[in-house]
């Protein structure tokens, strides 16, 4: 297969769906509908959609209401984007080549638009017009694994444990603590969502679990050396933050060539839990190599 087909393709078909659930920016609050679209329609490679629908790809086939869940990911990804730049955060002018949704919109509408976003992706995971053939008790199970992927115990705590970590001479196992949580907890509920879509069975949920653990410990140490090796043209965002934020992260402990190899290995472990899935999984199996090939 051609995993670069593959995701141009998905990425389409997600974009086109995103721009249906975001109101107009005719609409009022005008302001307010302007900024939720500056943000989730400025690009981004849309891999947590992208991994929910090939989980369920290699489950089964995936019935209609898979473009919904997985898109429900995306909006949740790109307001804790607009919440992580923010001066209180990382404070960062660009995201996705274009100023940040703070810089153009000001403070107080960016986290009202990452708010708004937050919400709209429970909206779109319980709106009984786009789940037709899902049953209620998995309408509820994917809402509930998606809270925990976002949540305090997810996503928001891994960004708690990131800003305290700021400036302090913080152990290895603290740095896979954060990074499992902040970017590993929604890949984690991408992937699951995806799987429960398409009715997986509890081992099969159980494997394509291990695959996403290591899949987003990947992606985000490839965000760490993407930092260090990267620039602004290339990433869409600025380079050489982490440094300058006091951060450590995975080259600092190990250098890039050391982290490279690691994301390496948490890919190959990953593939190998995809053992008992057919071809079907190949998507799967492709995209955990393109998380660590990847130059943006
Ligand atoms: C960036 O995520 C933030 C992290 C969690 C590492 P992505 O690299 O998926 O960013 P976009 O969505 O493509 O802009
Ligand atoms: C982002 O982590 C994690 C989120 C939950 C948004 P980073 O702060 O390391 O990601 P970038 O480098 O700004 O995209
Ligand atoms: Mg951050
Ligand atoms: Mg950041």
């Amino acid at each position: 297969m051609n995993i670069r087909e593959y995701l141009e393709q998905k990425r389409q078909e997600i974009d086109r769906f995103l721009e249906t659930v975001v109101p107009d920016a005719k609409t009022p609050p005008t302001t307010l509908h302007e900024s939720m679209r500056y943000s989730l329609l400025a690009g981004g490679k849309r891999i947590r959609p992208i991994l929910a629908i090939a989980a369920a790809e290699a489950v089964g086939t995936p019935s209609a209401a898979v473009l919904p869940i997985a898109s429900s990911l995306e909006l949740i990804h790109t307001y804790s984007l607009i919440h992580d730049d923010l001066p209180a955060m990382d404070n960062d002018d660009y995201r996705r080549g274009k100023l940040t949704n703070h810089k153009v919109f000001g403070e107080a509408m960016a986290i009202l638009a990452g708010d708004a976003l937050l919400t709209l992706a429970f909206d779109l995971c319980s709106r009984p017009d786009l789940l037709d053939g899902l049953t209620p008790s998995h309408q509820v199970c994917l809402i509930h694994e998606l809270a925990v992927g976002s949540g305090n115990l997810g996503m928001v705590g891994g960004q708690v444990f990131d800003i305290q970590a700021e400036n302090k001479d913080i152990d290895l196992a603290t740095l896979q603590t954060i990074h499992k949580h902040k970017t590993g907890m929604l890949i984690r509920a991408a992937v699951r969502m995806g799987a429960i879509v398409a009715s997986a069975t509890p081992r099969q949920l159980d494997h394509l679990t291990a695959y996403a653990e290591d899949i987003g410990l990947a992606f985000q140490i490839a965000d760490d050396v993407l930092n260090v090796t990267g620039t602004r043209e290339e990433l869409g965002k600025d380079a050489n933050t982490d440094a300058q934020r006091g951060k450590k992260t995975y080259p600092t402990f190990y250098g890039v060539d050391g982290a490279r190899a690691l994301a390496d290995q948490c890919v190959a472990r990953a593939i190998g839990h995809l053992e008992s899935f057919d071809a079907k999984a190949d998507p799967l199996r492709e995209i955990a190599r393109y998380i660590v090939a990847r130059k943006s």
